[in-house]
């Protein structure tokens, strides 16, 4: 496929250029570039910025189904009185549709690939395949009624059974949290993940009170700092804490922190510790965006708050894009031959990315994230506001059908 007269969003390429997609990767970057023979055009004529695509490096995709459902409540009562009652009236078939919907919305906001926590993985995956995203799936591991009830078994058969599949799917080991596993448990998984080099993710210090209970310092040190590990939230660390975190990938989840009541995480300490940081929106039940621009937007704005100088727009742009490729050990996140084809397209015209020649200060601090096309592994999986891997239609239907199932009547 060639696609003809785009603006590449890279320095020094703010004239178009065209791009030749061979199969799933970038095969040539240039100008004036000739189609050959039986290759499919699409000229741009200028009118498209190309950027690689975003990660986001946590969510729990099908909680879709329960957006909204449990709001303006603390934390405890949300989680424990509402969320949990509700997943248990999940079934497969509703993971499956709740995964697609979410995807949906992310692809249209341009992520190419997501880092997913939950249960019924195998839905989740199935979905995955089908849309045609990149992600990183695991499934929740818990033991806190001192049994895992054969979750980290689970999470290995999804291993055996998805683990590289079309270069897309990709399965780590997903510990809840330090309060709902117990430390030997702990061991026991980060030991699997050590054999069988798996990644792994586990919510961090998300509420105040986890600092009562344990320190950071005690939960690295069960051995956290010797697998590709991706703490989630990471909201209440001191200062000389941060330094715990330099050989991981932390997810920001700011406006779910945020929204819940959790606090702010110490985004422009962490930038000056030199952490890799990573945009995460969380879950769609708990934000309720899954749309990682409007996540980072929010993030400055907290840092900023205090200082105008904190977080620059291409400390931003990393996080969006190259540190997630590294959390989640994609090859990927640049525009050049040889990479993936993981492109978003975005409409120049659009009066938020004016001036064009401030395209990515535009792109970070203005654009409400609503892509044109977003395309991965060479294939669109969406166009102009339609998604051309699934019936949206049918899903959208099968999707409220599952979602009142689960929720009820209740509001
Ligand atoms: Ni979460």
């Amino acid at each position: 496929m060639l696609l003809k007269n785009v603006v590449i969003l890279k320095p020094g390429f703010l004239e178009p250029r065209d791009i030749r997609i061979d199969g799933k990767i970038i095969a040539e970057i240039g100008q004036n570039l000739r189609p050959e023979q039986n290759e499919e055009v699409i000229d741009f004529k200028g009118s498209k910025c190309v950027s690689v695509g975003f990660v986001n490096t946590h969510t729990h995709s099908p909680m879709s189904l329960l957006r909204a459902f449990a709001e303006d409540l603390p934390f405890n009562k949300w989680l424990f009185e509402k969320i949990l009652p509700a997943e248990a009236r999940l079934t497969p078939e509703a993971v499956y549709f709740g995964a697609i919907v979410s995807m949906m919305e992310m692809a249209a906001h341009g992520v190419v690939a997501f880092c997913d926590m939950y249960f019924h993985m195998d839905a989740v995956a199935r979905a995955v395949a089908d849309f045609g995203m990149k992600a990183v799936l695991t499934r929740g591991l818990v033991d806190k009624d001192g049994d895992d009830n054969g979750r980290l078994q689970e999470a290995l058969e999804l291993y055996e059974k998805w683990h590289g599949f079309d270069d897309r799917i990709f399965v780590g080991l997903g510990p809840h949290a330090p309060y709902t596993c117990s430390r030997s448990y702990l061991r026991k998984i980060l030991d699997v993940a050590k054999v069988n080099d798996m990644l792994v993710t586990m919510h961090f210090f998300e509420n105040s009170w986890e600092r009562e209970r344990y320190t950071p310092q005690e939960i690295m040190s069960i051995g956290f700092d010797q697998v590709h590990f991706i703490p989630v939230h990471c909201v209440h660390l001191d200062s000389d804490e941060l330094k715990l975190l330099s050989s991981s990938y932390p997810s920001i989840n700011v406006v779910s922190n945020m929204k819940l009541g959790n606090g702010v995480p110490p985004v422009t300490k962490m930038l000056k510790e030199g952490l890799k940081l990573t945009i995460g929106t969380d879950g769609p039940s708990s934000n309720n965006s899954i749309n990682p621009l409007f996540d980072i937007r929010v993030l400055i704005l907290t840092q900023k708050m205090s200082n105008p100088e904190n977080v620059k727009v291409t400390e931003a742009y990393a996080m969006l894009t190259k540190h997630g490729y590294e959390a989640l050990r994609l090859n990927g996140g640049e525009i050049t031959p040889g990479m993936p084809a993981d492109l978003i397209f975005i409409d120049l015209f659009n009066p938020q990315l004016q001036p064009t020649n401030r395209v990515l200060e535009n792109l970070i601090h203005t654009f409400d994230g609503r892509v044109f096309a977003t395309m991965i592994n060479g294939r669109f999986v969406y166009y102009d506001g339609r998604f051309p891997t699934v019936d949206a239609q049918e899903v959208l239907k099968k999707f409220t059908t599952f979602s009142l199932m689960v929720t009820g009547t209740e509001s």
